[in-house]
């Protein structure tokens, strides 16, 4: 038997759970076991071979679906994020506003604009990244996510960064900040240094849409953009 998955299991631990016993069914030789198409995927999954866009679609459905805290209620549509997989830079922003729980996309008002502008900026086009943030719901009147929105949401971001294997995440703001580097600290502390999150490198830098209230920073977040395109450089991705 497969063991029944705690809620919000990843998918590629249920996959490979199944994949596990198809194989071992097979070579026990019990032939009833037909191959279907989830058993073959399950398996591919299992190997490592699995298509990375097709897994993520998958993970966009339950993403859409979920019900794990009270945003879910309240939002017009969930914004899993966008972008190729595998993805040289990930950028993970704080969470979707009015724009994107109307339009389902990722950063696509003003402070979106002005991300593409800061992308644009160290010649990254906007559709070489996978856009993310750390809670896929719209907090109702844009108020900061709870820690148990952010705790219920962080499995969907690890899984996304599973899939997509970017050797460069970029966090944007405090909340993703202090996701990605485990701590506590403000986003004027965190940013200027770089943090590893399971082996890949974080860079820290004010949200866009601070930046549009305070444009102030500009500068310091200007130093930071040239040095995530020095450490794409590095990493030659
Ligand atoms: N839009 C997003 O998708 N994320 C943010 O953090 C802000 C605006």
């Amino acid at each position: 038997m497969i063991p029944a998955g705690p809620e919000g299991a990843d998918f590629q631990t249920i996959a490979g759970q199944l994949g596990a016993l198809l194989e071992r069914e097979k070579r026990r030789g019990r032939k009833f076991l037909r191959w279907g198409p989830a058993g073959r995927r399950a398996l591919a999954a299992l190997e490592g071979k699995a298509d990375p866009g097709l897994l993520l679609e998958q993970l966009n459905e339950r993403i859409r679906k979920c019900r794990r805290c009270r945003l879910g209620f309240d939002r017009r549509q969930a914004v899993p994020g966008e972008g190729p997989a595998p993805a040289g830079v990930m950028i993970v922003g704080e969470g979707p506003g009015e724009e994107e729980d109307q339009t389902g996309q990722p950063f696509v008002g003003p402070a979106g604009e002005l991300l593409t502008r800061m992308l644009q900026a160290i010649e990254l086009p906007r559709e070489r990244v996978f856009i993310t943030n750390v809670i896929k719901c719209r907090p109702p009147e844009n108020r900061n996510p709870e820690p148990g929105e952010l705790q219920a949401c962080f499995p969907f971001l690890k899984e996304q960064i599973r899939l997509v294997r970017p050797p460069l995440l970029v966090a944007l703001g405090g909340f993703a900040a202090r996701t990605l580097t485990g701590s506590d600290r403000k986003i004027s502390e965190l940013r200027g240094r770089s943090f590893s999150f399971e082996g890949r490198l974080v860079i820290p830098t004010y949200h866009p849409a601070y930046l549009l209230r305070s444009p102030e920073n500009k500068r310091p977040a200007w130093e930071d953009l040239k040095k995530i395109r020095r450490e794409l450089d590095r990493l030659g991705a």
